[in-house]
């Protein structure tokens, strides 16, 4: 809702500029910790570790650390004890650094400091050129990959086992499809998770499936799974899947509508297709969320690729629109849902 100038405290909305500055501040504080592995080091130090000892640990400068611990500590993610020692605030161990973690939100800053992300969009603000994914550099593609990751620790097994009938299906060992697998961390979770299962990896990006094929080769027997280089809209399997999946990539489909009717045709009958998403908000003014401005972020990459995240009805209205049976949604995280349906 618009306020008029006269009723809204100037003072306030400065606040509310800050707050922004303020966030970038944490954001790269997050990164340079990530990457430089200084979250690591402190871990290891439950009792607290001094910048002197920190920077000679990991033979960084010692300004330099202090500056990134002072910076750390304002951004709440680290604690100050008496000493001047310092730890990690609780549960940023888990948060930051188990990339297995279902809320694991470590990923976070590598993929939004990247210049896929915004910059794209600034550059091209007049020309409107877009571009896609095999223009992106191999940071970017791992930097989603671990966001990507924390939505695959959500979905398998749980997210999965919320979807009325699907565990039953999985526990008799099916044929499962990951469709715009990446690379492959999906792939490697539910081979895990359901040892007799086959699976399958689509993705539309040549290096992604590269990226795949050597990660699951380390883990996974060849004997269970193949991969598919092919967008979804030339997806030409019929009846071969008992289980398909769609992760944080529904709503890049070129043409979506072809893309479901493929995958309709692709499962066997009583299949069943969950896309595990983003639920961007239907209205402009619910926007105004921690989770929806992540989310709006994230809208500037995608439009780069010509799309946007979509809201859960999208998706309801779509896999109802083609023919799927029993549609339902399960909200995970606020900013991660489920919609699925069955053939
Ligand atoms: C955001 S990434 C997610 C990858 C993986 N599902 C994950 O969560 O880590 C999107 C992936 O979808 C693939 N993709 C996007 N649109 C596609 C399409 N129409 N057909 C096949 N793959 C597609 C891209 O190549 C990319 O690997």
């Amino acid at each position: 809702m618009t306020q008029s100038s006269s009723s809204v405290d100037l003072q306030q909305q400065a606040g509310k500029i800050l707050s922004q500055v303020a966030g970038y501040v944490g954001v790269k504080t997050l990164d340079i910790g990530l990457r430089s592995g200084l979250f690591e080091e402190i871990a290891k130090h439950p009792q607290g570790i001094t910048a002197d000892a920190l920077a000679k640990q990991r033979g960084f400068d010692l300004l330099y650390t202090q500056v990134w611990c002072r910076s750390a500590y304002a951004a709440e993610v680290l604690d100050v004890e008496e000493d001047g020692s310092y730890k990690l605030a609780p549960h940023m161990e888990t948060l930051l650094l188990d990339q297995d973690f279902p809320g694991y939100a470590g990923g976070l800053p590598a993929v939004f400091t990247q210049p896929e992300m915004f910059d794209g969009l600034a550059q091209n603000l007049t020309s409107g050129k877009r571009t896609w994914w095999d223009q992106t550099s191999p940071e970017w593609i791992q930097g989603v990959s671990a966001t990507g990751r924390a939505f695959y620790n959500r979905l398998v097994p749980g997210g999965l086992s919320k979807v009325p009938g699907l565990s039953d299906k999985l526990a008799q060992g099916a044929r499962v499809a990951d469709l715009a697998c990446g690379v492959g961390i999906g792939l490697e979770r539910m081979a895990k998770n359901y040892p007799g299962s086959y699976l399958v990896g689509v993705d539309g990006d040549a290096y992604s499936l590269d990226m795949a094929k050597e990660r699951l080769n380390k883990v996974v027997s060849p004997d269970r799974f193949s991969l598919v280089h092919s967008p979804l809209e030339d997806l030409s399997a019929v009846e071969e899947y008992d289980v398909a999946v769609n992760n944080i990539s529904m709503h890049e489909c070129r043409d979506i509508e072809k893309s479901t009717a493929n995958i309709y045709r692709a499962l066997k009958p009583g299949g069943y297709f969950v896309i595990s998403d983003f639920p961007f908000p239907e209205k402009t003014e619910q926007l105004r969320t921690i989770p929806a401005r992540i989310m709006s972020g994230i809208q500037f990459f995608e439009a780069t690729i010509n799309d946007q995240l979509l809201p859960v009805k999208t998706y309801v209205d779509l896999l109802n629109r083609h023919g799927f049976k029993n549609v339902g949604t399960v909200e995970i995280t606020p900013i991660h849902a489920l919609t699925y349906g069955q053939k």
